[in-house]
């Protein structure tokens, strides 16, 4: 590691892990705030353009610049100038924009005091909240069932306690790609498994796990690899036990031609 360090050779890794400073901005995106904390994205969380957020998705994740751009432009309305070109980890933190309720590491923003709403205080990383997502992450290799059982939880404990509690089927679809995305960044595409460890150390530390051994994949992350496993957490949040998934009874039928589908 020494070795590799290059001190020596008067050059800093312009990658080293740093936390914000006063006046960096963050969001509720934990990798996002990662990726500012690595300066794959400027660290001081500003003018997020195509351009930057292709290349540092690309150097501390290797997704492909067809993908990043994709989430790049999903991202641009949380700039609320229209037309912008540009957005800031700030941004991303406006409430029911894309940022939402029932996440696994942050509160809802109804609990931050109303000075407070929309900004990064409100969506920081919450110990409280985490703790009840990984009550569900009950072994070493967390699985697509744990992962969805802790989303599952966290939707459930937010429609109870949140007044206000908003859930959109466009809150679904970005929400099964956040529960997919520990699994992209440091799991298996092929089953959906991923460490325990690699992945709190992550939240917990806004921070790529490389001191535990993890390493960017080899392999270029496009939309299909998105796509994947995010067809295997949606099949994990379903809550029937399995058996005849079409229904054997004439109950079933009936209901499935009420409702006409
Ligand atoms: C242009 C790139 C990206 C943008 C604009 C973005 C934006 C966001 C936003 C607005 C949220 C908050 C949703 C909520 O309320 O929970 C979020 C959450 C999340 N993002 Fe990102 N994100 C980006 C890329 C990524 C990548 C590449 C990963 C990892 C591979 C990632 C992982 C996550 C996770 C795990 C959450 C859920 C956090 C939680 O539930 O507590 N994001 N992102
Ligand atoms: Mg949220």
């Amino acid at each position: 590691m020494i070795a590799l360090a290059r001190p020596q050779y008067g050059e800093e890794n312009p990658n080293a892990w740093k936390p914000a400073g006063p006046g960096d901005l963050r969001g509720p995106c934990p990798m996002m705030n990662t990726l500012a904390n690595h300066g794959f994205i400027q660290r001081d969380g500003r003018n997020i353009t195509r351009e930057t957020a292709i290349a540092g998705l690309n150097a501390g994740l290797n997704f492909a610049e067809s993908l990043a751009t994709i989430m790049f432009d999903q991202a641009l309305v949380a700039n609320p100038e229209p037309n912008s070109t540009f957005f800031t980890l700030d941004m991303l933190n406006r409430h029911n924009v894309l940022e939402h309720d029932a996440s696994l590491s942050r509160a809802d923003s109804i609990f931050a005091s109303p000075s407070n709403v929309n900004t990064s205080t409100a969506n920081a990383f919450n110990a409280t909240v985490f703790a009840e997502t990984t009550s569900y992450w009950t072994s070493d290799t967390l699985t697509p069932l744990m992962l969805a059982n802790s989303k599952l939880a966290r939707q459930i404990t937010s429609r109870k306690e949140n007044p206000e509690y908003a859930f959109s089927t466009t809150t679904e679809e970005f929400s099964l790609g956040e529960v997919a995305a520990p699994i992209i960044a440091f799991g298996s595409l092929e089953d959906g498994t991923v460490s325990r460890e690699l992945v709190t150390y992550f939240f917990e530390n806004e921070r790529l796990p490389e001191e535990l051994g993890w390493t960017k994949k080899n392999q270029s992350i496009a939309l299909t690899e998105i796509t994947g496993v995010t067809t295997i957490i949606r099949a994990a949040t379903n809550l029937f036990t399995g058996g005849a998934a079409n229904g054997t009874s004439a109950h079933t039928g009936a209901k499935r031609s009420l409702h006409g589908f």
